[in-house]
């Protein structure tokens, strides 16, 4: 026997975690009690992957921003029933980006995302980059899944998406599953993998001394070159990573990542830093971000996003499995325009995501995008009222979902289907 013909092996399992010291949550997770392992693809290789369900209700393994073939692709009619297994080879075809994978069961996600389903899904290919980004796992580079939960007063996780139809927002935050987290860092720069994984909430981040931190990368590539930010929001799913420079800090002060109300995410335990050693390297592109002509492209799809609570819909009709919405030639690019309908009373944001595909943002109501958006995406953040354009392509055929990342919206109808032929 030649042993086994998988590279990973990735389990829907029930699980108890102990949140607080001495009290045992009931907790879904991949492999283990919460949350999933970090996989790893080269770009331009791929992995075999088993997936398996033991849980006693459907799931599916949904591979977020990964351009696959919808068949493999985890969208709610892709379920895996309790007690079944499959082996799918997924590829990255696509430049390194940090991705992630949940399930995506129509009006279960939610729940299953919020009681632990979630883990990372990193593209790298450090091994050919002249890019001196800090790349060793754990040590440098480290992902940061962003949650809030809610708890009940038995400290269970308390989840009712008819109380929470505008997505659940918790009490409670955690990094990495981590109430109270606290990060030992010992090398001067630093590689955070960033993923707002709650399944509502926005997260802007901030460094609690007023620093700049530098962002390099958006959901699905490096950007075209690196941006000083003082502040980054995250809508739900939408990814970043930064790089944070520790070596000017001096012993006695303390460095955490907060958010925009000066609540402490995640405090830094800094350990002998080698102050000499740490420089962050930048880079640019030759090429623009878009050309002139992608610029110019007409408009040939318009997707309108209107709704809150369980009244959300895509183009005034909600999701049925059996209807497709929209059809678009694979490999040929088109604009679609986003347009956030707001109602009488102002509206929400909605993070719009495309399955199977890593697009670009061409323009916010007209306006050219920052820098800090000239990297490929795969969930924008659209705000009431507003307009964003988009240069979307399809690498594969199928039928795909597209869906606000609110996931109680998504759970509600708030998806549609488009079929790559
Ligand atoms: Cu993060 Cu339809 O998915
Ligand atoms: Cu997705
Ligand atoms: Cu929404």
């Amino acid at each position: 026997q030649k042993g086994k013909n998988y590279d990973y092996e990735v389990t829907a399992q029930e699980g108890i975690t102990e949140f607080f010291e001495g009290i045992s949550t009931e907790t879904y997770g991949y492999n283990g009690d919460l949350l999933g392992p970090t996989l790893k693809i080269e770009e331009g290789e791929s992995v075999n992957v088993k997936i398996t369900n033991d849980l006693n209700e459907p799931t599916t393994f949904h591979w977020h921003g990964l351009e696959v073939a919808s068949k493999i692709d985890g969208g709610p009619s892709d379920e895996i029933q309790p007690g079944e297994s499959r082996i799918i080879t997924l590829e990255a075809d696509q430049p390194a980006a940090t991705l992630w994978y949940h399930p995506h069961v129509h009006e279960m996600t939610a729940e299953q995302v919020f009681r632990g389903l979630s883990g990372m899904l990193i593209i790298d290919n450090s091994i050919n980059s002249d890019l001196e980004i800090p790349n060793e796992y754990g040590v440098n580079d480290i992902p940061l899944i962003f949650q809030d939960r809610l708890f009940d007063e038995d400290k269970q996780l308390d989840y009712d998406n008819l109380m929470n139809v505008d997505g659940t927002l918790g009490d409670v935050s955690m990094v990495n599953g981590t109430i109270n987290p606290k990060m030992t860092v010992t090398e001067p720069i630093m590689r955070f993998r960033l993923l707002n994984g709650s399944n509502a909430r926005n997260y802007t981040f901030r460094l609690s001394n007023g620093d700049n931190f530098t962002q390099i990368a958006s959901d699905g590539s490096l950007l075209d070159e690196p941006v000083d930010r003082k502040e980054l929001t995250l809508a739900a799913s939408e990814r970043a990573e930064i790089l944070i420079d520790f070596s000017k800090l001096t012993e006695e002060e303390s460095l955490s990542i907060i958010n925009e109300e000066g609540v402490v995410l995640l405090p830094f335990d800094v350990k002998d830093t080698d102050s000499t050693a740490g420089s962050i390297k930048t880079w640019t592109t030759d090429e623009p971000f878009l050309t002139d002509e992608e610029k110019e492209m007409p408009v040939t799809k318009n997707i309108e996003l209107f709704g809150m609570m369980d009244m959300v819909s895509i183009n005034g009709k909600k999701f049925d499995a059996d209807r497709i919405d929209l059809r678009q030639e694979q490999g040929v690019t088109e604009v679609w325009e986003i347009y956030n309908k707001p109602d009488m009373m102002g509206g929400m944001v909605h993070p719009f995501h495309i399955h199977g595909t890593q697009f670009k943002v061409i323009s916010r109501d007209g306006e050219e995008v920052e820098e800090s958006e000239q990297g490929f995406k795969d969930s924008v953040a659209v705000e009431p009222g507003e307009r964003v354009k988009l240069l979307v392509t399809f690498p594969e055929k199928g039928v795909y979902v597209f869906h606000c990342h609110i996931l109680e919206h998504e759970d509600n109808g708030m998806m549609g289907q488009i079929e790559v032929y």
